[in-house]
């Protein structure tokens, strides 16, 4: 058993009827002054202060003394595109210069020149490149990751990129939650022919990925996730291949209003998706829809961020309809290439107008159901998994307040430290 005692402040992020905290209850700490936890076989055993968790457990063969510091969940990273190779620091160049993001993708730049970079990688090259980015993340608090594919958009190439998350998951302690993404963005080689495209991922991939997850992912969710967008694909389209991955078992999530709003969101509750995520051009209908459902809405900070927008997520009118909010780093070579979650707080505070604590529940105890891991990750609760930041700081309102340091002391996974500052 392990203990860590001595939390000048535990926050417990807890679930509220069994669930996220929705709408204007996002915000609860559950903090505990001087707060420990014991952790037995990679999972939470007991909770409370360090006086009745040290006298509950006299015979823990490890203790680690907080030394008066914040303790949390570990962070959950609900949305990333983090498996990709090479970088596009030339298209930012232009972009600083005033080209958009939409002029360069409709050029066959933006996700199409990394698709090629991607295509070209070996499994190997694929999994070096990506390898740093998710070490990088776990150091900054972030325990449990998704990883879109969507840089290959050919059968074989999504099929790689989802092949090197599962090595990257196998070689990393981090646990990262695998989503198919082949509808991120129109291939050179069906340019002219969109439908082409939808009935290739829904025809030949969505089978090919039901295989794979068979034989690589058995028993654990894989979603599928559609860029519904103006110059990607249609409300339609993406109903299809929804629909299409919903039959095959599949959970599901959407990337919706990140520039125009084409009716996404509805979609993404009307099939029961796990999260819709951006949520930058969202109707007050559709807000209205999320604050009705069970669909978590997940923010990207990062992005508008690093695209120099000005129009971020409505975050105060989805908390006002009661939707379940979450936030997310996004990080991708394109928009955001953003490895902290501690950055996405920060401009979730200052842009979203959340607080600190809204901000920290949102990374943690309500992204955990936009993977469908909500209860056992991102709260501290006995069953969940031991995940869990030691941070440099002793007042959870450090967080998202400071920013462009890394805050993080230690990072503990299932029990096990897996990094410490003094270590590096
Ligand atoms: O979430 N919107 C689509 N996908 C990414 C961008 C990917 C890229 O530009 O490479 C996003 O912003
Ligand atoms: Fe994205």
């Amino acid at each position: 058993m392990l203990i860590i005692h001595n939390a000048g402040q535990l926050c417990t992020m807890p679930l509220h009827d069994n669930g996220p905290q929705r709408g204007k209850r996002l915000g609860d700490v559950g903090l505990i002054e001087d707060g420990a936890i014991a952790i037995r076989d990679g999972n939470i055993a007991d909770i409370g202060t360090s006086n009745d968790i040290l006298t509950r457990h006299p015979d823990a063969e490890t203790v680690i003394d907080a030394g008066g510091k914040l303790v949390t969940p570990g962070l959950v990273d609900p949305h990333t595109h983090v498996v990709w190779a090479g970088n596009r620091a030339s298209e930012f160049e232009r972009r600083i210069a005033g080209a958009t993001y939409q002029e360069i993708m409709a050029e066959g730049g933006g996700i199409a020149a990394t698709m090629r970079d991607t295509r070209a990688a070996s499994l190997d090259d694929l999994i070096a490149q990506s390898l740093p980015r998710l070490l990088s993340m776990m150091r900054q608090g972030a325990t449990t990751i998704e990883c879109k594919s969507g840089y290959g958009l050919d059968t074989q190439t999504e099929i790689k990129i989802l092949d090197a998350i599962v090595a990257l998951n196998n070689a990393l302690p981090v646990d990262l939650v695998p989503t198919f993404l082949g509808a991120h963005a129109l291939p050179p080689e069906y340019r002219d022919d969109v439908d082409g495209y939808v009935d290739l991922v829904v025809n030949e991939m969505l089978p090919a990925v039901t295989e794979w997850k068979a034989v690589n992912w058995a028993d654990k969710p894989l979603f599928c996730d559609v860029f519904c967008e103006t110059g990607a694909f249609s409300l339609d389209q993406s109903r299809h291949i929804l629909e299409t991955a919903k039959a095959l078992g599949f959970d599901l999530k959407i990337h919706a209003d990140e520039f125009d709003a084409l009716g996404g969101t509805a979609l993404a509750v009307e099939l029961g998706a796990a999260s819709a995520d951006h949520l930058v051009a969202t109707t007050d209908e559709e807000i209205k829809l999320l604050g009705e459902s069970d669909t978590v809405a997940t923010s990207l900070p990062p992005t508008p961020f690093g695209l120099g927008h000005h129009h971020f997520t409505r975050a105060s009118e989805m908390l006002a309809q009661n939707a379940v909010l979450a936030i997310a780093t996004d990080c991708n070579p394109g928009t955001a290439w953003c490895e902290s979650l501690q950055l996405s707080m920060a401009i979730a505070t200052r842009y979203l107008k959340l607080t600190q604590a809204q901000a920290l529940a949102a990374c943690t105890v309500n992204s955990a159901f936009a993977i469908k891991r909500g209860g056992q990750v991102g709260t501290l609760q006995p069953g969940a998994l031991g995940d869990v930041v030691i941070w440099q700081v002793d007042d959870y309102r450090m967080l998202g307040y400071r920013f462009g340091a890394n805050l993080v002391d230690t990072v503990i996974k299932r029990g096990e430290i897996v990094h410490s500052y003094e270590s590096g």
